[in-house]
């Protein structure tokens, strides 16, 4: 039997938040090839990715590689941090005999739907995007480019080509799945097609991870533990984590979120709650709490941390993944944007 939740919309925005069954639909995700995944990616979204490929969902995954001059003038070392991303997902479990793996730069049908989606989509409501707002705010940029102002329109295409119904996201990607499912209402409304259906987010259930300062792990504020990093730089990083001087260690995210922020890392590697392993600590203080969450941290990336290493020794096999994955995207792009050019009359169209 299959049990299908609905839940309300909700009234403010468009988000389309609804779990489904996994099983048969296809799944859109991905990332910007900026740099190595962390702990954060991992209990975030990856984690999740290989449970919704192991329910039975078609995954797509895009490099999302025109998306990194978003925010710098030059995308550094593109290749490198493509190859790497793809091994932190073969690592953590993906298959990619049955997800598609694959670069935005090399699916050129994928990058010209942009076109017609940029004419659904008004100037004033880009300038709405609370994402691209703030990033805007934070850019080291000197001047907002064209690409800042309208990525959420190509992530659009990233999601639609493929016709994916579930985009796994966190928080911070909601406003571009709306984006993507007014693109997709509007060009069905404009050229009276069915061809793209609604996309829905599917939020990750799993807490904003702290990074070893107590705010959200990211890689920018190097407080991140990467999935490739190894067992001492990993203790290192633990040990440079912000705690105070209290011995007694207690779970309390508010007054003291250096050590709630460790006490969480080390209960999602371990299952456990930070509670637990709070009162388990006792009044070892911040030096027992580090060498708790190093081994758990270690513990759990073992595993990942082997098969990595196996997989970045063998740079071939990974260039193979994403041709092969460029050429199922490619095929599914090029039929989509040729409904896209039928719809639209477009010469030459079949
Ligand atoms: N913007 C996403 C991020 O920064 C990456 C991304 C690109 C993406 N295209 C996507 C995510 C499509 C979901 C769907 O993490």
């Amino acid at each position: 039997m299959t049990i299908t939740t609905t839940r309300p919309e909700p009234a403010s925005a468009d988000l389309g938040t609804d779990p489904q069954e996994p099983a048969g639909r296809r799944v859109l995700t991905g990332d910007r090839p900026t740099g190595p995944l962390h702990l954060g990616h991992y209990f975030g979204t990856l984690r999740n990715r290989v449970r919704l490929q192991r329910q039975g969902a078609e995954l797509f995954v895009v490099v999302a590689d025109y998306q990194v001059i978003t925010d710098r003038d030059i995308a550094d070392r593109l290749a490198e941090h493509s190859e790497n991303l793809v091994i932190d997902y073969l690592a953590t479990g993906l298959d990619p005999e049955s997800a598609t793996i694959f670069a935005h730069s090399a699916v050129p049908a994928l990058n010209q739907l942009l076109l017609p989606f940029l004419s659904l989509v008004s100037v004033a409501e880009l300038g709405r995007n609370p994402t691209v707002k703030d990033e805007i705010a934070h850019s080291r940029q000197s001047s907002v480019s064209g690409l800042m102002f309208t990525y959420p329109v190509h992530q659009a295409a990233d999601i639609l080509f493929c016709k994916a119904d579930l985009v796994p996201v966190g928080q911070d990607q909601l406003p571009h799945l709306e984006v993507a499912r007014t693109v997709a209402r509007r060009f069905n409304e404009r050229y009276g097609a069915g061809i793209f259906p609604r996309p829905r987010a599917l939020l990750s259930e799993a807490p904003l991870l702290p990074g070893t300062d107590g705010g959200k792990m990211s890689k920018s504020r190097g407080n991140a533990i990467a999935l490739a990093a190894d067992e001492d730089e990993t203790a290192r990083l633990v040990r440079g984590a912000r705690t105070d001087a209290e011995r007694r260690i207690s779970y309390d995210p508010a007054g003291r979120p250096g050590v709630a922020g460790l006490l969480q890392l080390a209960a999602l590697c371990q299952d456990r709650t930070p509670g637990q392993l709070a009162e388990e600590i006792g009044n070892g203080g911040a030096a027992a709490l580090k060498r708790t969450v190093t081994e758990a941290v270690n513990e759990h990336l073992r595993p990942i941390r082997a098969r990595r290493a196996e997989l970045a020794a063998d740079r071939a096999h990974i260039r193979q993944v994403l041709r092969t994955g460029a050429e199922r995207a490619n095929a599914v792009a090029d039929a989509t944007l040729a409904e896209v050019r039928a719809a639209m009359g477009a010469v030459g169209s079949a």
